[in-house]
């Protein structure tokens, strides 16, 4: 399967380490913002040209598929181009800052049946299908979650309009993995504040500090906080369930099931990144996509759960999904 990556930075890098071990999977092409830098990136995994152009790059290779590895701001044009073509892509999260760009999107793939898959990899975890086994049987009364870390030091991620601030860039994880678990969301009420790091940093304008309430349209309440201006190396990310049969808590290291039986503690046993890609390829290899956990039009919505914190934070007043 020949293969084209767009992006050339970290997550590009990630993607294409997993799909260089695959077998029948070649990485034909990578498209960047110039094309020393492309041309740097196809160096490394051996792909044969680099483009600053993804028209250019369309015309010149027969690609099965390509993945989009780029910063909020720069989706769009890209998918469109993709869509026009027929190409089957697998698509970083975030979709796009704003919903506007992610719903043309979504609309143009409903006049198609073309193969997506977007990087909730979380939903690729053994432990949220142990976890979603066990709140299945089980009435979910709340969920409390938090994404606290540092600032990513590249540009973009400072800047509010071009990677749409915490909660769209790395939040996002969690509010999926919500959905995931429990169903789509009615309503949120979310606030941000600026503590430290636009007074101690030059360009930012994503808030620092933030939290969300969700009212899910089957009556859990989740709570959703995050904050970015914690030392470098100290981070706590993760979400806990409080349902009839106790406590359920997912974070980087497994899956914690508190019951009156006592405690039970699983790890991942398989690589959720490995498994999205081999559940994509599989999708355009064979035309089954019964493996792939989150579409484009999937993703949307987790989306649109964002874009409402978003104007619940500008409006300052609880907003309904749909009424944002
Ligand atoms: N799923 C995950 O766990 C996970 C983890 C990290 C990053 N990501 C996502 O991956 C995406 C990329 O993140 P990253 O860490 O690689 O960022 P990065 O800053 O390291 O790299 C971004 C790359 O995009 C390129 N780019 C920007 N606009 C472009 C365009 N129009 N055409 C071609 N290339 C363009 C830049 O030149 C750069 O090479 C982000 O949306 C991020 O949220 C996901």
């Amino acid at each position: 399967m020949k293969i084209g990556m767009i992006g050339t930075g970290g997550f590009s890098r990630k993607h294409a380490t997993i799909l260089t071990g695959m077998k029948d999977v070649s990485l034909q092409a990578v498209c960047g913002t110039s094309v020393e830098k492309a041309e740097a990136f196809a160096r490394q995994f051996g792909t044969i040209k680099g483009y600053d152009n993804v028209i250019e790059m369309l015309d010149d290779k027969q690609l099965d598929a390509v993945y989009i590895c780029v910063p909020p701001f720069a989706h769009g044009r890209l998918e469109e181009q993709l869509i026009a073509r027929d190409i089957p892509f697998f698509v970083e999260k975030s979709l796009a800052v704003d919903l506007c760009t992610a719903s043309n999107i979504k609309a143009l793939l409903n006049e198609k049946n073309l193969i997506t898959s977007v990087g909730y990899h979380f939903r690729y975890r053994d432990t949220v299908r142990l976890l979603k086994e066990a709140l299945s049987v089980h009435t979910v009364g709340m969920a409390v979650g938090s994404w606290m870390g540092s600032m990513p030091l590249v540009d973009w991620w400072r800047d509010r309009n071009r990677s749409g601030g915490q909660f769209v860039e790395q939040t996002t994880h969690l509010m999926d993995l919500v959905r995931y678990t429990l169903g789509e969301v009615e309503e949120v009420y979310a606030m941000e504040t600026d503590r430290l790091m636009a007074a101690a940093y030059d360009h930012v304008t994503a808030a620092d500090v933030g939290s969300a309430m969700l009212k899910m349209k089957s009556g859990v309440i989740v709570q959703l906080s995050n904050t970015c201006m914690l030392p470098d190396g100290v981070s706590e990310i993760g979400l806990r369930f409080f349902y009839s049969g106790g406590i359920a808590g997912l974070d980087g290291s497994g899956l914690a099931i508190c019951t009156t039986d006592g405690e039970t503690k699983q790890k991942d046993k398989v690589d959720p990144y490995v498994r999205e890609n081999e559940a994509f390829l599989h999708g355009v290899r064979t035309g089954d996509t019964s493996h792939i956990l989150s579409c484009y039009e999937d993703a949307w919505y987790t989306q649109q759960t964002a874009n409402a914190i978003g104007k619940s934070i500008q409006q300052k007043k609880p907003v309904r999904l749909g009424e944002e």
